[in-house]
């Protein structure tokens, strides 16, 4: 019996992927399938696949084709599988010519000459195109531009900003710039905002009321009853308001959250967060320094977020503890704040003009978790014991510093409708909240 093997990832199954079924079926008696595991594409590059792995599993095995349908998991996976499975002919599409001729040594290469005019890149694009409209300062924006590049179904169509007259290259496929929000409603489905924390309320109020979905990096008002007031008139409004911070689409975040609460160190008695960075931005005028991003609003929302989503947001108390850089203005070069739960503690350490370790550190009853520097983009995590032999470590790729992830996210939360919190409306005001305490000096102690 001649045995054929073949991979893919066969999203939104096409005619394309049909045929070369077919044709490899027809190489010999028994056919077998690798399905591409998410994971295993997110280390490839393919990160935004459509369908789960099951659903893409079950329209290759609804087509009848395969004999056998088996999970591709890791790199160099193939050689096994033929050496395991007594594979005669391995068959891929010719878009890899040349990429598979070292199988050559285990069985036959075959190139199978691929259906013109249709992928699934194509149809996931053609399924969801998103016309985002970007609001905020150029230096902050590049990335996300940048990054949409990479997302099937991301388009930046639309700009609003300041500075009309003195972008650079990185925005010219840009169609419409304006210095309003008003001049590109017309033109947008969604906008990502991301100005300073003191215009993001209006911004996103303005945009939910124009009936635009809106993806806004934390904070996304300054006092809790603004966020609150925001996520109902979304509601209202019946469009998405997407709370942005891209640490918390990481995939090595997500599990490390998920090991957790399912209790691998015990009962979490503590978490400890320290994010740091030195000033890159000089201000003008005090009235320009107090509408910046100071460490508490740049910071201080990505130390929050752990602390609120391992621990819950009912703490009894809280201490903060802050350097103005200038008093006037409240830029806070540091900031440390210590809350109390009912039984459990965290501290986060944050700066916008000082330097230290930027680790997460997560104290457990039975063990820790430990993520090294710099852990808001987090790609690798420990957990670790007292008997170090059962420490284990874990490594998820991290493309586009995660904020890939998170306009994948969001596109997909867009196009399908439904909201996936990964980024509860209680953390988010409850980080609003801390803010607002800091602005009214409820809790503050300066030094
Ligand atoms: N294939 C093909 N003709 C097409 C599309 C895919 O013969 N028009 C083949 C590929 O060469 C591969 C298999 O189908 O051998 C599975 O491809 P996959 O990567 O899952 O599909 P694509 O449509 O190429 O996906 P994408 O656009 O995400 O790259």
């Amino acid at each position: 019996m001649k045995k054929v093997i073949t991979y893919g990832t066969f999203d939104l199954l096409h005619y394309g992927h049909i045929r070369l079924l077919e044709r490899a079926k027809a190489l010999g008696d028994y056919l077998i399938v690798g399905v591409t595991a998410d994971d295993f594409d997110k280390t490839r590059g393919k990160i935004n696949v459509q369908q789960s792995f099951m659903e893409r599993v079950e329209g290759v095995r609804a087509l009848g084709l395969a004999d056998e349908i088996i999970i591709e998991e890791y790199e160099g996976q193939k050689i096994d599988d033929i050496n395991r499975y007594g594979i005669d002919i391995f068959a891929i599409g010719s878009d890899w010519k040349g990429k598979f001729d070292y199988l050559c040594d285990y069985c036959s290469v075959v190139y199978l000459d691929r259906t013109e005019g249709v992928s699934s890149s194509e149809i996931r694009t053609e399924n969801r195109e998103i016309r985002i409209g970007v609001i905020g300062e150029s230096r902050f924006l590049k990335k996300f531009v940048k990054e949409c590049t990479y997302v099937n179904g991301a388009i930046v169509v639309a700009m609003v900003t300041d500075e009309t007259s003195t972008l650079d290259e990185d925005f010219s496929d840009i169609d419409i710039i304006a210095d309003s929000f008003e001049k590109i409603k017309d033109f947008i489905d969604a906008v990502y905002v991301i100005s300073t924390p003191n215009l993001h309320y209006e911004q996103v109020k303005a945009a939910v009321n124009a009936g635009k979905h809106v993806l806004c990096e934390l904070p996304i008002a300054l006092h809790p009853d603004e966020v609150q007031e925001l996520h109902s008139l979304a509601k209202a409004n019946n469009v998405l308001l997407v709370e942005g911070l891209k640490t918390a689409y990481s995939t090595a975040y997500a599990r490390m959250l998920l090991m957790i609460k399912s209790g691998v160190i015990g009962k979490v008695i503590s978490v400890d967060a320290t994010c740091t960075s030195l000033r890159e931005d000089e201000f003008s005028s005090i009235e320009n320094e107090k509408r910046s991003w100071n460490s508490l609003t740049a910071w201080g929302t990505v130390a929050m977020l752990p602390v609120f989503q391992i621990l819950g947001t009912n703490y009894s108390n809280k201490q903060i503890v802050t350097k103005y850089a200038n008093e006037k203005s409240k830029f806070d070069i540091f900031t440390r704040i210590c809350f109390t739960f009912p039984d459990a503690v965290a501290s986060i350490k944050v700066g916008k003009g000082i330097k230290s370790e930027g680790e997460l550190i997560i104290t457990g009853t039975k063990g820790y978790v430990y993520v090294p520097a710099p852990w808001w983009k987090t790609d690798y995590f420990e957990i670790r014991y007292e008997n170090q032999e059962q420490n284990r470590r874990y490594f998820y790729q991290l493309e586009g510093e995660g904020i890939r992830y998170m306009i994948v996210a969001f596109i997909s939360q867009v196009s399908s409708h439904r909201h996936t919190r990964y980024i509860g409306d209680e953390v988010s005001m409850m980080i609003s909240s801390v803010i607002e305490d800091y602005y009214s000096d409820k809790d503050v102690t300066t030094i």
